[in-house]
């Protein structure tokens, strides 16, 4: 009967094992909101040696490092570009945050548009053209010009799949570079900081690996490695915790 209950609960920690491990699937780090894209790996090469699959640290836990190093808010990205084309995009909303926002994914917008901003100082033009052909004057209202540079991406939708694809891109490459900083962060931190547990399991993760440099969980590249094939590992999980259960099934019959 004891070594019943034993067998239980070496099965019960081996399921724990199995599924406390990260999931396969790459983090696609696209614009939708983080829900949807949350129960997934950060890859990146650790020590020259693996393919690394991390957990990923979620807000809560980037709140509480205070890291925050989105290319465009990830808030905002959502109503900007919901795709990295025109597809639902907004001309509105991309015209408020090239307009207010002073990031540098706001200013390599500005970049792409010689036509409405200095190529160097990236300020409003003095006169920009018009929907109409015209030469719309800028210092008679800064609001016309910023209207009619709303209304060429709706009489351009192209250029505003254009300026989506960029901004996607940006913030992909910001959301890996954020986690890898958390990752570094977190192995930087004193183990007894309780404050910190809203970073597991990542947090318990890097403890586990016992780095002597940091710099090795904070790299965002796939070194020589090739991204996953998860097609191979579906249900894998189960798979091996059936096994498990099979072989101590067996082990029990044969000594009890
Ligand atoms: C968070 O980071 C920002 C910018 O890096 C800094 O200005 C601010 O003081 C930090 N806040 C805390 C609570 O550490
Ligand atoms: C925008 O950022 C640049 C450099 O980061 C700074 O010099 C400039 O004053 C900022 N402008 C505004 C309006 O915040
Ligand atoms: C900006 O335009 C001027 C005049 O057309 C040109 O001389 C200059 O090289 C340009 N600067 C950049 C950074 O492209
Ligand atoms: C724009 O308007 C201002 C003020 O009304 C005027 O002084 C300036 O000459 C105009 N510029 C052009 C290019 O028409
Ligand atoms: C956390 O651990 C460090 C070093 O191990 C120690 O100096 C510090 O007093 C500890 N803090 C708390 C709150 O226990
Ligand atoms: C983030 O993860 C921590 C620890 O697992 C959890 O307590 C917290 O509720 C999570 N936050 C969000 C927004 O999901
Ligand atoms: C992933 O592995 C499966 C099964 O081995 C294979 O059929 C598939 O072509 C692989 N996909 C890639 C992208 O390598």
């Amino acid at each position: 009967m004891i070594s019943y209950v034993k067998i239980l609960l070496i099965v019960l920690s081996w399921a724990a094992r199995t599924t406390a491990e990260p999931k396969c699937e790459a983090c696609l780090f696209n614009t939708a909101p983080l829900r949807e894209d949350e129960d997934c790996s950060v890859y990146s090469v650790y020590q020259d040696t693996t393919l690394q699959a991390w957990y990923r640290a979620n807000e809560t836990c980037l709140q509480a490092l205070n890291i925050s190093q989105a290319a465009v808010p990830k808030d905002r990205m959502w109503g900007i570009c919901p795709y990295a084309n025109e597809n639902d995009a907004s001309n509105t909303l991309l015209t408020l945050f090239v307009r207010n926002d002073n990031s540098s994914a706001a200013q390599s917008v500005r970049s792409m548009y010689p036509e409405f901003f200095h190529n160097e100082t990236l300020e409003l033009n003095p006169t920009v053209p018009g929907a109409q052909g015209q030469i719309v004057n800028c210092s008679v209202s800064d609001d016309l010009c910023w209207n009619e540079f709303g209304i060429f991406f709706v009489l351009n939708p192209e250029e505003l799949g254009r300026v989506c694809s960029q901004l996607h891109v940006a913030q992909k490459a910001s959301l890996i570079q954020e986690q890898a900083a958390v990752r570094e962060a977190l192995c930087g931190a004193t183990t007894n900081d309780t404050s910190l547990d809203v970073c597991q399991p990542l947090w318990q993760q890097i403890q586990d690996l016992s780095v002597n440099s940091c710099e090795s969980v904070s790299r965002v590249d796939y070194g020589s490695f090739l991204p996953p094939n998860c097609t191979e590992s579906e249900g894998s999980g189960v798979a091996s915790v059936g096994m498990g259960m099979l072989t101590l099934t067996l082990l029990s019959s044969l000594f009890y």
